[in-house]
């Protein structure tokens, strides 16, 4: 048996803990079955690092999520800290841990479960097999750049200023990974930005152009503006394979992607650093929902995106690639079988709690392990 893989969970909030302890049920059946045994340990993140020492991710919670092997986040926030200054709110934690772990490549992958794909809002034939994968950056752009603040004039008004900005390397490290997935997908990259207003857009398309060519010619390549690309993926989501785009944009785009799949819930992300001189990546893996407030502690969250982040998890920072495809699979299966947690309740399915749904995949793993 290969040595022991460090997992350091940070659960967060709300429904976070929830579907976190189905994720660890998980890990611990791989570790009974599988090739690699899993230590895990655990910190704080978000308003209940707040809570517990006033800042949303302390140094330390930082020191050993970068020793660990990867993170696996939860889900950060909730109306509790609404009054708590910006800076210290459980946003800033997330922000901080993708920025010091240097996080630049966000992958979230909008798939529509063939089960699930009634839910979606747009109609089943634009949809079904819908398989997207938005490579977003997450360390650079609006969401850090500076000078930032808001400042009082002379005359009494204020003024706010972000300030959105890109090198060069940032966006060739960002566009390198797209193009890399592509080759293992379909082979064509969308480069989305706002050229024709914003002096990073122009950058940004000429490097991820200059790139192309010198690298990656076999993959096809199109340029696309943001707001078409909004439009776009509710008009004919299916033509997009691999979109590349910077932190603000991805952000929305992200959301609008996930939404196409009718269910938010089921949807995983990943977030990588680069590859140091051992070999070692920088990686956090979290669901795309956020700590659903109103449903915490009552034992109904949906644990299937958080699960499915551990997917991600095995596949790219630990090269388990069939163990990835099987806890996949074991999804489809459950949802095929009926079962469905309230999100994503359908007439004549059959509605398990958070734990029913987490036991419901460790039954289908048994059964696919044979
Ligand atoms: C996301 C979220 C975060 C973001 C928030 C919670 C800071 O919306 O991960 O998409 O804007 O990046
Ligand atoms: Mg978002």
């Amino acid at each position: 048996m290969t040595s022991n893989k460090n997992l350091y969970f940070l659960p967060g909030d709300g429904i976070g803990k929830e579907v976190m302890d189905e994720v660890r049920t998980i890990v611990n059946w791989l570790g009974k079955h599988g090739s690699l045994t899993f230590d895990m340990t655990e910190g704080l993140i978000g308003g209940a690092a707040y809570d517990a020492h006033g800042s949303a991710l302390s140094d330390e919670t930082l020191a050993d999520a970068m020793d660990a092997d990867a993170v696996l986040l939860g889900a950060v926030g909730g109306p509790k800290w609404d009054d708590v200054a910006r800076q210290h709110r459980p946003e800033a934690g997330l922000l901080r841990i993708r920025k010091e772990m240097d996080l630049f490549a966000n992958l979230r992958p909008a798939v529509v479960f063939d089960a699930l794909a009634e839910g979606s809002s747009l109609k089943f034939d634009l949809v079904s097999g819908l398989d997207i994968l938005i490579v977003r950056e997450l360390t650079s752009g609006v969401y850090f750049g500076e000078p930032r603040g808001i400042e009082t004039l002379a005359d009494g008004t204020r003024r706010a200023i972000d300030t959105q900005l890109y090198t060069s390397p940032e966006i060739e490290r960002v566009a390198r990974v797209a193009f890399e997935l592509a080759r293992k997908r379909n082979n064509q990259v969308h480069s989305v930005e706002k050229s024709n207003v914003m002096e990073t857009g122009v950058l940004w398309r000429s490097v991820v152009s200059e790139l192309h060519t010198a690298e990656y010619s076999d993959i096809k390549l199109l340029h696309m503006l943001a707001d078409n690309c909004a439009m776009q993926l509710v008009r004919t989501p299916k033509q997009f394979d691999v979109i590349v785009t910077d932190n603000l944009f991805g952000d929305l785009l992200s959301d609008c992607a996930a939404m196409l799949t009718g269910s938010l819930g089921m949807l995983p992300s990943a977030s990588l650093g680069g590859v140091d001189d051992a070999g070692r990546r920088m990686a956090l893996y979290e669901p795309v929902h956020g700590s659903a407030p109103d449903i915490a502690g009552q034992g109904i969250a949906n644990p299937l995106a958080c699960i499915l982040s551990f997917a991600m998890c095995l596949r790219y920072s630990f090269d388990m690639g069939k163990e990835a495809d099987m806890m996949e699979q074991a999804v489809q299966n459950v949802l095929a079988s009926g079962l469905r947690t309230g999100d994503i309740m359908q007439d004549g399915k059959t509605q398990v709690s958070t734990t029913g749904m987490g036991q419901a995949v460790i039954s289908e793993l048994d059964k696919l392990n044979g």
